[in-house]
């Protein structure tokens, strides 16, 4: 991976309260400030072209009117113009204004001022090159009588006219199409995200021809080499954001989650440039900002949301892991993104899978799994061949084992993200299996491997535990909120709610897709998965079916010798040995060898092959 540049220093975070204190003319003087005024005012004192990016989410008309003030949406337009005049003069020209809003319902109908406001910006020189919806993927419930409940918001991205002349030669004007360059800054490689499926389905139907070329239908010439995306395990995003909102924020009632400056600010800009909110809340902006190695301005009206920003930025830290990542993704190619994942899969769940396997099958004896499985099923289900028989019960020994195993691995790998990508850690608390700390909330995880793991009984001991896990981490001086989750390695929870009347004993459920999309933040790392688990089985299966056939023939062959009478199953026999009260002592037929099967056997060494057939020559 490359090194982070820890030349790029972001200074301590200032609250400026009377602009007088920072000399306008030096950049210097505005960087890492938290600037308390009202925004049209500060953004005037400001130097022409000194921020990079403009992420932010201005007051929506009219809400929150007792909060922090509101406009009418009838003004709205005129209000916002003069801001954004100003937000222009202080953009650097290849840089990138985002402004998330939505539209208010008025008299029973969306109002128009946000299109109103778009056409306007546009008239105002912004090129409106952008929009993307951020997806709300945990929307409060509700019903209203002619409409749903609001499940996304615009982020609508503006960016400035490039100066033409200084960017192309005029003859490149004429020679090459008749639009204008619109060149700003841009890093998609940072906000890659797994290609899951994709290459699978839509590789399946085309021709090796195709593979290489799949030339637009009008012989254009701009075909794409569809081949180069086929090993890849990376791809480009789209302009949807599922992001979850954020309710850990309580004290500012309209933030927004981390996670949706944090994408902007990683696909706009550099280490060490400069964001800028001028309607900055609780600082999420910002702390997105400083945790990504930039710097920040931010502009706030209230002056207790200013003092909250400025202790949430505080607590901020340079995310160094974040930093690595996205700098990965820009330098190094696009395959070897997921390539630890994939190690950690093979490694430390599927060799030791394996390992465990063999060393059961290895150990397995006669005895032990006759005594374990019931002999009524067996016979129920008419089993008439003594190798039948065998792999019936060995199969099923086997596969009840392998549950757990596997299992237990696999909450490996999911430990192993938490803590790459938020310093998780595997819990020491009763039923906890991982703790870890997300976007300000402190989560306690129970991990099972599926859905339908448990009985009433079993849940409420989990949510009692859930409860005094909570009580031992506040003891301990957790003041985050503390959010409980069953985390469910596969299957579906429609309702992942799961409310008490003891607010301590409600939990999450998140499960399959939506489990290791909570642990990574990766709507696709379910799929990816599966990956090298198919081709690392193919590998170690072909050993693993040698050794089973070797053992079920062992077996078989022993059985035969104590549990068959005149070429058939004796159940009679194999019922006592099973449930007979007292000491069953078994004896092989006469005319065949004897083995001691009594519990102080070593079986492995009676199970020799080679030996049972000297001994029934002798
Ligand atoms: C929607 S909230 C922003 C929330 C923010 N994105 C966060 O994550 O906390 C809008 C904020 O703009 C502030 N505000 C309203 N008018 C302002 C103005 N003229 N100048 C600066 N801030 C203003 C409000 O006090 C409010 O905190």
């Amino acid at each position: 991976m490359p090194d982070i540049d820890f030349s790029v220093q972001i200074p301590e975070v200032k609250l400026v309260t009377d602009l007088q204190q920072i000399e306008a003319a030096n950049l210097q003087n505005w960087q890492s400030q938290v600037i308390l005024g009202d925004c049209l005012k500060v953004l005037k004192q400001m130097p022409e072209g000194i921020v990079d990016l403009i992420v932010t989410s201005p007051p929506y008309a009219d809400s929150r009117k007792k909060t922090y003030g509101g406009i009418t949406p009838d003004q709205y337009v005129a209000w916002f113009l003069p801001i954004s005049q100003e937000l222009k003069r202080v953009l650097k020209p290849g840089g990138t204004f985002i402004l998330n809003i939505k539209e208010k319902v008025v008299n029973g109908q969306r109002h128009n001022y946000v299109i109103k406001l778009i056409l306007e910006l546009q008239n105002q020189g912004w090129l409106w090159t952008e929009e993307y919806i951020w997806h709300k993927k945990n929307s409060f419930p509700g019903k209203w009588s002619n409409r749903f409940r609001d499940s996304w918001e615009r982020c609508i991205q503006f960016n400035k006219e490039q100066d033409f002349e200084q960017e192309v030669p005029d003859d490149w004007e004429h020679c090459i199409q008749f639009n204008k360059q619109k060149k700003f800054k841009m890093y998609q490689e940072s906000v890659m995200v797994p290609m899951g499926d994709w290459a699978k389905s839509r590789l399946k139907n085309l021709s090796d021809t195709d593979k290489r070329r799949d030339n637009s239908r009008v012989e254009s010439g701009f075909g794409k080499n569809i081949s180069n995306w086929l090993q890849r395990k990376m791809a480009y995003p789209t302009n949807v954001l599922h992001l979850s909102t954020e309710c850990s924020n309580k004290n500012h009632s309209a933030a927004f989650p981390k996670s949706l400056p944090s994408w902007f600010i990683k696909l706009f800009t550099e280490q060490g440039d400069t964001i800028l909110d001028p309607f900055l809340g609780s600082g999420t902006t910002c702390v997105a900002a400083k945790e990504l190695g930039r710097n920040y301005i931010g502009i706030e009206i209230k002056k207790e949301y200013c003092e909250l920003a400025v202790s949430n930025i505080e607590k901020a830290k340079l995310n160094t892991q974040l930093i690595t990542l996205t700098q990965s993704m820009e330098n190094s190619s696009i395959n070897s993104d997921y390539d630890a994942y994939y190690k950690y899969l093979v490694q430390h769940v599927l060799t030791p899978f394996y390992e465990k396997r063999f060393e059961k099958l290895r150990k397995l004896k006669l005895k032990d799994i006759l005594k374990r499985k019931n002999p009524y099923l067996f016979k129920a289900k008419n089993i008439e061949f003594a190798q039948d028989f065998i792999k019936s019960i060995v199969d099923a020994f086997l596969s009840s084992q392998e549950e757990t195993i596997f299992g237990n691995l696999l909450e490996g790998f999911a430990i192993y993200i938490s803590a790459n990508l938020y310093g998780g850690f595997k819990s020491s608390l009763n039923s906890i299996d991982l703790e870890f700390k997300k976007n300000e909330i402190y989560y306690v995880v129970g991990i099972k491997s599926g859905t339908f793991w448990g009985n009433s009984d079993q849940i409420n001991r989990m949510k009692d535990n859930f409860k005094k896990a909570k009580q031992a981490l506040r003891n301990q001086g957790i003041t985050d909120t503390i959010i409980a989750v069953n985390g469910c390695m596969y299957g579906k929870d429609r309702n992942p709610l799961k409310e008490d009347l003891d607010p301590d004993k409600s939990y999450y459920k998140y499960a399959g897709q939506e489990f290791w999309n909570f642990i990574s933040e990766d709507e696709n790392l379910y799929q990816e998965i599966i990956v090298p688990i198919d081709q690392e089985a193919k590998n170690k299966d072909e050993l693993f079916k040698t050794t089973y056939n070797t053992k079920v023939n062992e077996m078989t062959f022993e059985f035969m010798q104590y549990f068959m009478n005149n070429g058939q199953i004796h159940w009679a026999k194999l019922v006592d040995y099973v449930s007979k009260k007292g000491e069953v002592k078994l004896e092989a037929s006469p005319q065949q060898m004897t083995l001691d099967l009594d519990e102080s056997s070593d079986f492995e060494d009676t199970l020799d092959l080679a030996d049972a057939l000297d001994f029934e020559e002798n």
